[in-house]
């Protein structure tokens, strides 16, 4: 084997320590925050049927284009690997009853899109999603960008921007295309060869390209809000309002489209300064998804958890910071006192103290070794004296103080460092 046979897949990691302390930080903090905004998890599967895809992203997208994993499996049925995850929460909020039209959902797992890997851009990278399916209207939309503020400041992120614009009503989308195919007749020569094809077949795609000389000729552009109904600009006006009054700080920026077309009124994204190039936190809005006969109505939004850590360790969080310290090590000299500390290790696990040892018999320069490695709060040391007496000795790693106790006291002295109820210790008192 080469040492690549070790690798993961190109555009793929590996998540361990020490940044999986990371990664269960953010994924704790999310669950508690999540809950208090009454949003409850749902785990649809990572593959599903292309055309769950393919009918609610567009197929002029790049990622139905050019991005998905997508293959036929051994009965003959076209399946993709999920490039992202609205689509198979509203393809499982479809199928349900009435009840779930009005769910709030949220999802934590992998991505996958064939992308060019470069910084910032994987091919199997993790989204915490969330979904408020039903109640179509302004508030709403102000409540899931509330909520995505709130839960990048309990993540510890600061300087990261929110940009909001609106992709306006199903029936302001031709409108759209025709204003923006006018304002752009006399600069096509200047596009890009990818913008010509989107100048026939989704021109707004054309804001998004990051191409500079697509770029200098977007900024000449008019807002798209300009070309779009009374009712699309009223909508996002009260979106606005709605933030203000949330103390809630977003941008408005009239360019801003987004790379999935599903959205229907409010869209947005958030970025990072310090991300370079791919500086998407995070992007969501408004959508409404034909499914079959059904057609489900909701807004959203996905947070890049790769892009979230790495705006996080650039801020200076050290995820070694963040490693659970076990509270005890067991040092055993003989093996009587190694077969009572396998029991009292037990116990003490099954008290909830958090404990280990060397199961292999060896040497106390081994063991202590072992201890230090672990970075234990205390070590519990056990010689033939200590078996005599029925006693242990217990040092504190932090100050060095070492102390000769009995069982009662030993636990005592644990409790504080485990915040545990001892029933036998409260009898000693
Ligand atoms: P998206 O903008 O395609 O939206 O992705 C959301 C976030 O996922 C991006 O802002 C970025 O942080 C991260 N991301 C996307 N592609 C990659 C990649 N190749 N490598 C690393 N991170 C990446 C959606 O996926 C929508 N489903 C969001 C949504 C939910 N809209 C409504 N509800």
């Amino acid at each position: 084997m080469t040492s690549d046979s070790f690798q993961p897949i190109q555009g793929m990691s590996d998540l361990a320590v020490p940044e999986i302390h990371l990664w269960q930080r953010l994924e704790d903090t999310a669950r508690d925050l999540l809950s208090r905004y009454a949003f409850r998890e749902v785990r649809t599967p990572i593959l599903e049927r292309t055309d769950v895809f393919e009918r609610s992203l567009g197929d002029t997208t790049d990622v139905v284009r050019k991005e998905m994993y997508s293959f036929e499996d051994r009965g003959g049925r076209n399946l993709t690997l999920r490039p992202e995850g609205t689509a198979g929460v509203i393809r499982y909020v479809a199928g349900q009853g009435q009840d779930a039209q009005e769910a709030r959902l949220y999802y934590i797992g992998p991505m996958f899109r064939s992308e060019r890997p470069q910084a910032g851009r994987r091919r199997q990278f993790h989204q915490l999603g969330v979904e408020a399916i039903g109640a179509p209207c302004p508030a709403a939309d102000a409540e899931a960008i509330a909520l995505q503020a709130h839960l990048l400041g309990a993540w510890g992120l600061d300087e990261f921007r929110m940009e909001v614009n609106t992709r306006g009503l199903p029936e302001d989308r031709a409108r759209v295309a025709d204003g923006l195919r006018d304002a752009l007749k006399t600069k096509r020569a200047e596009l890009c060869e990818d913008c010509h094809r989107r100048y026939e077949e989704n021109p707004l795609r054309i804001l998004d390209c990051k191409k500079t000389e697509c770029r200098d000729v977007v900024a000449g552009l008019p807002p798209v809000t300009s070309f779009m109904s009374v009712e699309a600009r009223d909508y996002l006006r009260d979106v606005l309002q709605i933030l203000k009054r949330l103390e809630i700080p977003v941008t408005e920026n009239p360019r801003l489209v987004r790379g999935l077309d599903y959205y229907v009124h409010t869209v947005w994204e958030v970025t990072h300064v310090g991300l370079g190039a791919q500086d998407a936190l995070s992007g969501g809005g408004r959508y409404a998804l034909t499914l079959g006969n059904k057609t489900v109505e909701g807004v959203g939004f996905a947070m890049g958890l790769e892009r979230v850590i790495a705006a996080l360790t650039g801020q200076g969080m050290d995820p070694k910071s963040l490693a659970e310290r076990p509270d005890v090590w067991l040092v055993s000299q003989g093996a009587s006192a190694f077969d009572e500390n396998l029991v009292l290790m037990q116990t003490l696990r099954m008290r909830g103290v958090s404990c280990g040892m060397d199961l292999q018999g060896r040497s106390m320069k081994a063991q202590m070794r072992a201890a230090n490695r672990a970075d234990s709060r205390y070590v519990i040391i056990r010689g033939e004296h200590e078996m005599e007496e029925g006693t242990f000795q217990l040092k504190n790693m932090e100050d060095g103080v070492q102390e000769e106790l009995d069982m009662p006291d030993l636990i005592q002295r644990l409790t504080p460092a485990t915040d545990i109820a001892w029933p036998d210790s409260e009898e000693k008192k």
